[in-house]
């Protein structure tokens, strides 16, 4: 069994950005620039975000970010997008989710121009990535891709079956994995999956995105499989300082000796996410999409 260490290659990825900044900066080019919009006070969006912008920092790109309280309304919110469109000197922005109820996502997102969309949320970018044009991947898909990749995982005629069918995680990463730079045949299974467990012995790659802290047993995953685990769920603890612990949809201690790779929560997947996001904002900086 292989332990994929996505921490050590987000920090490859990371040194491999922060190279191409200092040749823009040698070169006196602009420096990318991230902005972030962050409502409310939620403890998760607050560490996500913290993390991205010391992210930002780590590889010389510049990074601002946009505070409001739970009460701000849509208008005001929608406010700010348009002036982030329309700020030249923001490369991408994202909103990091979830807002207060009172205020559409969606309508959110959509009103992001879909050229600063580094989260790959938009439409546009969702629709452009279904039929294989140039755009913005969300993060997750792209840096799990990324760590089959740089494992020279073989995934050609595999099946691989996703666990979960968010727009964020499981949709856009089972279209990923079913083109042609994958070539996986997949299945994408979700709450009403019939017979969810032989589904899941299935798979030669099983990538778990569900949102429910070790769904996955042992005795729903085939020898040998890659299983790639995406979940974050934050259940409480006593003997960390934050006071939490992060959990995977993987039961690990079941599986992992059944698989030949397997990503660790936390220092698989999540890294990885990170990672995708500044390799986005380096994208819409060239303006490339
Ligand atoms: N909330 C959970 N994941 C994400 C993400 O990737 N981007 C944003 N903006 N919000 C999130």
């Amino acid at each position: 069994m292989i332990l994929i260490d996505g921490k050590k290659i987000a920090q490859e990825i990371k040194l491999e950005i922060a190279e191409k900044v200092r040749n823009i900066n040698a070169q006196g080019g602009k420096i990318p620039h991230l902005a972030a919009i962050l409502v409310g006070h939620d403890g998760g969006s607050e560490t996500y975000v913290a993390f991205k912008i010391k992210d930002c920092e780590e590889v010389g790109f510049k990074s601002s970010l946009h505070r409001f309280e739970d009460q701000v309304t849509e208008d005001e919110l929608l406010d700010r997008v348009k002036q982030l469109n329309n700020d030249d000197d923001v490369d991408g922005f994202i909103v990091q989710l979830p807002l207060p109820k009172h205020i559409s996502e969606q309508k959110v997102i959509e009103a992001i121009d879909p050229q600063k969309d580094v989260d790959g949320f938009h439409p546009v970018n969702v629709g452009r990535m279904v039929i294989g044009l140039p755009s913005f991947v969300s993060a997750t898909p792209d840096g799990i891709v990324e760590l089959l990749t740089r494992y020279g995982i073989e995934t050609s005629g595999k099946n691989c079956v996703v666990l979960g069918r968010s727009n964020i995680v499981g949709r856009p990463m089972s279209i990923l994995m079913s083109q042609k730079a994958m070539n996986t045949t997949v299945t994408v299974a979700h709450s009403r999956t019939k017979n969810l467990k032989e589904v899941c012995a299935s798979a030669d790659i099983l990538i778990a995105a569900i949102g429910s802290p070790e769904f996955v047993k042992g005795d729903m995953v085939k020898e040998g499989a890659v299983v790639i685990d995406v979940g974050t769920t934050r259940v409480p603890a006593t003997d960390t300082k934050s006071g939490f612990r992060l959990k995977g949809d993987v039961c690990f201690d079941e599986v992992a000796p059944k698989c030949s790779y397997i990503t660790p929560v936390p220092g698989g997947v999540g890294p990885m996410t990170r990672v995708a996001l500044l390799k986005n904002t380096l994208l819409a900086a060239s303006k490339q999409i």
